[in-house]
């Protein structure tokens, strides 16, 4: 089945900016959809009962607690929770402690610049990042108190960088300007490096406050920063341009959503809504660029490509036709972004890699099933855009924990999901010569296919779902979960069971189970929640959801070593805590019992920002949570006059900055029991 591309699909510049505002139109009751979801569900108990089986039966990898035979019981979540927040603060559970840590503009590396809006481009390479969004702490030494935090910068409010924006009247996206639209390029080098990935090595202090420690291995991941590409898009004609003649290099990487980590113990940093960063003035634009958003326009996202002195780390921002080749100018430029991007913590001279295998859309992250010796790595990511799709990667060459490298993600095979309404599923190869992908359909090899992720497919037809955000995997049953943070574009006529709600403004989470392993090319689905208020939202069993539960909007998850499942919220900060969303209040934290559906609120946050991005010492002790954008809500008149919405985490008549939490027990037990 073909799906053409639609115009209109994706908002160009506005969607590649961050977040599609949720839709505030009412939304139909939904019995059928109930009804269906019940049937759907002991289907889904079948299947994840032959998987458990079978993996006992014959050592597949359903994860360390099958393992250790400790079964599947549910967790426990043992906090009260904590009510809808609408205060400028964290409030986490009685019993529990947040620490702001690590905010925007912290020193971490070189000369150990001061945090400052003064402070030069140069020094926000320095610096912790903007706008903190995934996470992971990799321990040194197996330790719970000592580690290397790698936090994802998303993206940047240029108003909330730079002094020269004092008293100019910016809203979230703006930005100062000279009159003839140009840019001060050290204004441009700030906000390029305040982007990408931060390495900052943390240690719990004696007073019990994690602190930054001074090491070698503190670094900025930028948007400058020179990247290998790896896999099929490397070397080919897709990717040459004047700075990389061969294909083989770009630099920075951008828009880093959602993270993962690999089994060999790397970090990947998501590409998401990257498209919007480029200009391109060229009057006809191939789907390369077209179907990822990208226009004919003169405009990017911060005007990056008009930054004074030309200087050609920034006018590669304009991937116009200029020269008398692709060798001659950026046309290419935008093919080098929309990937997985793996870093190597523990080697800070290393080169970040781009593993073009894994396809080229709108990242929103990545999550690894549990690596099994002599199976093939296999990780799902989704593209986070409207009607897009949930894909995974299944390596061609077995793991091996002995020899394990970022190499098995170059060849194998990309598939994407097809969620049929009878609760079955299957995945559909994007390789040459499968599912129609051939040269008479316009799909030349298997480079073509993946520089073109998204139009490969359509053509397979896989089911356009309202805006795949993280993915997690069950450490006992399997279960893969992704959630669905909203899509307010889908009409009545265009619902499907995955997709059962026109109108879809406070999203879902669906999950399924593999047939056999996680490589298999079946699956059995359902839907794990329906998010929204008292009257709208379901719980696992259909029940409502009680003011303890309601939520809308879920976008980071994640599954702890017990099978906690923890959901973030993202709320656009375009109808937060107005209209239909004011219920909810500020963005917010809950926790799940897979096994029952129980789900408690445990953190809300201040005005203006989204929860994002989590990750836990090895002893569950300690938990890094990200608050991303507060303040966001600042109306540009507001801005001039000095009053942003929120003041967090500084107070008093502060500018807002991006943070991570630490959040710990009193009395030092593990979170969330
Ligand atoms: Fe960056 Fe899809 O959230
Ligand atoms: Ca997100
Ligand atoms: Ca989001």
């Amino acid at each position: 089945m073909n799906q053409p591309y639609m115009p209109g699909h994706v908002d160009p510049i506005l969607a590649a900016g961050d977040e599609p505002a949720c839709n505030t139109s009412p939304n139909a009751y939904f019995g059928e959809v109930l009804e269906a979801r019940m049937s759907r569900r002991s289907l889904l108990r079948g299947s994840l009962a032959a998987a458990v089986a079978g993996a006992m039966a014959t050592s597949l990898p359903f994860g360390r607690a099958l393992a250790a035979g400790t079964g599947t019981a549910a967790p426990s979540i043992g906090f009260r929770a904590v009510p809808v927040g609408t205060t400028d603060s964290v409030v986490v559970p009685e019993g529990y402690r947040a620490q702001t840590f690590i905010p925007w503009g912290t020193p971490i590396s070189g000369n150990m610049p001061a945090p400052s809006l003064d402070a030069s481009g140069e020094d926000q390479a320095h610096q912790v990042g903007s706008h903190h969004d995934g996470m992971h702490f990799f321990p040194l030494e197996d330790s719970s108190r000592d580690g290397l935090l790698v936090l994802n910068h998303e993206y940047v409010e240029p108003r909330f960088l730079h002094a020269a924006a004092r008293g100019l009247a910016l809203d979230s996206d703006g930005f100062p300007q000279h009159e003839d639209g140009s840019r001060d390029p050290d204004q441009v080098r700030k906000e390029l490096n305040a982007h990408g990935v931060s390495v900052v090595r943390v240690r719990h202090a004696e007073d019990g406050r994690w602190q930054v420690v001074e090491d070698e291995r503190n670094r900025r991941v930028t948007g400058l920063t020179p990247m290998r590409l790896a896999g099929p898009v490397a070397g080919t004609e897709h990717v040459v341009t004047q700075y990389s003649p061969d294909g083989s290099m770009t630099r920075g990487t951008l828009n880093n959503c959602a993270n993962g980590v690999t089994p060999w113990n790397t970090y990947l940093a998501a590409e998401e809504n990257w498209a919007g960063y480029f200009a391109n003035e060229d009057t006809e634009i191939d789907r390369r660029q077209a179907r990822y958003g990208i226009q004919t326009r003169s405009e990017g996202r911060y005007q990056w490509h008009r930054a004074e002195g030309g200087g050609d780390e920034f006018i590669r921002f304009d991937a116009s036709a200029r020269g008398a080749s692709p060798r001659e100018d950026y046309r290419n430029e935008p093919h080098a972004f929309g990937y997985m991007v793996e870093i190597d913590p523990y080697a800070p001279e290393s080169t970040p890699v781009k593993r073009t295998h894994l396809g080229r859309f709108a990242h929103e992250g990545v999550v690894f099933a549990p690596a099994a010796e002599g199976q093939p790595v296999v990780c799902y990511s989704g593209d986070d855009a409207r009607f897009e799709y949930i894909y995974k990667f299944v390596s061609a060459r077995p793991y091996r924990a002995a020899d394990a490298d970022g190499s098995l993600l170059d060849e194998g095979t990309l598939y994407v999901a097809r969620f049929n309404d009878d609760g079955s599923g299957e995945w559909l190869a994007l390789a040459p010569g499968e599912n129609g992908l051939t040269p008479e359909n316009g799909f030349a090899d298997l480079a073509d296919i993946l520089v073109n992720t998204r139009s490969a497919a359509d053509h397979v037809g896989a089911t356009r779902m309202d805006r795949p955000e993280w993915g997690a995997v069950d450490p006992v049953t399997g279960q893969v979960y992704f959630t669905l943070t909203n899509n307010s574009r889908r009409r009545e006529g265009q619902v499907d069971a995955a997709n059962p709600r026109a109108g879809n403004h406070f999203g879902h989470i669906i999950r399924w189970q593999e047939d056999g392993t996680h490589a298999a090319a079946r699956f059995r689905w359902d839907i794990f929640l329906l998010a929204g208020d008292r009257e709208s939202g379901r719980g696992l069993n259909g029940e409502p959801l009680d003011r303890d539960a309601i939520l809308a909007c879920p976008d980071g998850l994640w599954i702890d070593p017990d099978r906690r499942v923890w959901i973030q919220t993202d709320i656009s900060e375009s109808v937060v805590n107005q209209g239909d969303h004011e219920v909810f209040g500020n963005n917010q934290m809950l926790v799940a019992n897979p096994d029952t559906g129980e789900l408690k609120r445990f953190l809300t946050g201040p005005i203006g920002q989204e929860i994002t991005g989590i990750a836990m010492t090895p002893d569950q002790r300690t938990l890094f949570v990200n608050v991303q954008h507060p303040g966001a809500t600042t109306p540009a008149e507001a801005f001039a006059a000095g009053e942003p919405t929120s003041h967090w985490p500084d107070g008093g008549n502060a500018l807002p900055r991006s943070a991570t939490l630490v959040i710990t027990r009193e009395d030092g037990g593990i979170i969330g029991t």
